[in-house]
């Protein structure tokens, strides 16, 4: 179905959970007789994203039945794809003061008044289950786990607003919600938008399959992601300044729409890139790039696992198409970039590049080819790790 505003979002309608200015006036009223939970960074980019509607439909912390439906099938409970929990932990001292029927105020990790939750329900959870269903694993060594282990045990649902639509402290010019992007695309007349998600420095495996896909449809929509991620990934502030480096020079400016995306890292490789395609689809695109191990960590999963598990959904389904991309590297024997299906290489032929490669070598101390990342990347990352501190 084409509609004025492009692909329909994730259940048919764009949540918007911010507060009108009635409702923020009368929540600051009573803001002084509200039991309080403090959100940590992640909650507080998850409540941002159900209230911009970055995470259509939900207009809120998830429910127990919709948390059960997604760690067995997938599926919010009235069998809408979801494969990720989005849900607000508390420690059971926090949970015993709170009881069902309360509004809550929600506050940001520095103690403001950030939103208000109505408690519908409050449910106790089973980690371990949690963790073998989302993430595949149980090691406390995943980044994800590691997260699910530390949050407190019990889950409070209900409905959220968030009281005000703040600028973003570092990328104003980039915060581009999901109502605005779409009406972007619409102006640049783009029928077909590819979304990427990405927390690493962009490397040219990156730009080749950005390009790759932007030689099929109208339109790139860069959705670094810059909310919670694990202590050794690069900054966000670092990401960006890269990505806008390289947008001046190597891409078509009018083709291409550098946002940021506010969400958490989950680390949860293939149920993730599930998630990222439909966070995506709620801006917007109509397609979305999945390459190798996308949203991975370490080992816990399979090169391409996060492209098999679309194959659990319906054609259609999910709104949004998902282009694949093997792992691509380059080439040294055509002396450009490519993966395995466009290159006649011997893998000793082969400079593999990944995100983690670069860290890696950054923090030895060392710059990254030109195989891996444009030089005027690698400056960057340099004078951002201190490897340089003048020009090069
Ligand atoms: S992610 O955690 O956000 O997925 P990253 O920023 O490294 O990490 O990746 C962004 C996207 O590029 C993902 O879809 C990932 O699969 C893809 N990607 C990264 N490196 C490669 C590569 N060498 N070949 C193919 N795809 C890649």
């Amino acid at each position: 179905m084409t509609r004025p505003d492009g692909i329909p979002p994730h259940g048919g309608h764009l949540i918007n959970r911010i507060a009108t200015p009635a409702e923020r006036r009368e929540f600051l009223e009573q803001a002084g007789d509200l039991p309080r939970v403090q959100l940590d960074d992640r909650a507080l980019s998850d409540l941002v994203m159900i209230a911009i509607g970055g995470f259509s439909p939900l207009t809120g912390f998830m429910g127990q039945t919709d948390y059960e439906s997604i760690l067995t099938d997938m599926r919010l409970a009235n069998g809408l794809p979801w494969s990720i929990p989005i849900t607000l932990s508390v420690p059971d001292s926090v949970a015993a003061n709170l009881k069902e029927g309360d509004w809550v105020r929600l506050d940001n990790p520095q103690g403001q008044f950030v939103g208000v939750l109505e408690l519908t329900q409050k449910y106790r959870y089973n980690k371990a289950r949690e963790a073998t269903n989302v993430y595949r694993t149980d090691d406390t060594k995943h980044p994800g786990v590691q997260v699910l282990y530390q949050q407190g045990s019990i889950n409070l649902a209900g409905p959220v607003w968030l009281l005000q639509r703040e600028s973003h402290p570092l990328f104003p010019a980039y915060q581009i919600d999901p109502v605005e992007s779409r009406k972007q695309f619409q102006e640049k007349g783009w029928k077909t938008i590819v979304g990427f998600q990405t927390r690493n420095p962009i490397h040219r495996a990156h730009e080749y399959i950005q390009k790759c896909a932007l030689e099929i449809v109208d339109g790139l929509f860069l959705h670094p992601l810059v909310g919670a991620t694990k202590d050794d990934d690069i900054a966000a502030d670092v990401r960006m300044r890269c990505y806008e480096i390289l947008l001046e020079k190597y891409y078509p400016q009018n083709r291409v729409i550098l946002a940021i995306n506010p969400s958490a890292m989950r680390y949860a490789g293939p149920r993730e890139a599930i998630f990222h395609a439909l966070i995506r689809k709620n801006y917007g695109c109509t397609h979305f790039i999945v390459g190798r191990d996308h949203a991975g960590v370490g080992d816990y999963y399979g090169t391409y696992d996060a492209q098999y598990i679309f194959e659990e959904f319906q054609p259609g389904e999910l709104g949004i198409v998902p282009m694949m991309f093997e792992h691509a590297f380059f080439c040294k024997r055509t002396q450009q970039m490519a993966t395995t299906k466009t290159s006649p290489s011997t893998p000793e032929e082969r400079v593999h590049l990944s995100g983690t490669k670069v860290r890696e070598m950054l923090r030895r101390g060392e710059l990254p080819p030109p195989e891996f990342s444009r030089p005027e990347v690698a400056r960057e990352l340099a004078l951002a790790m201190n490897i340089i501190t003048y020009e090069i």
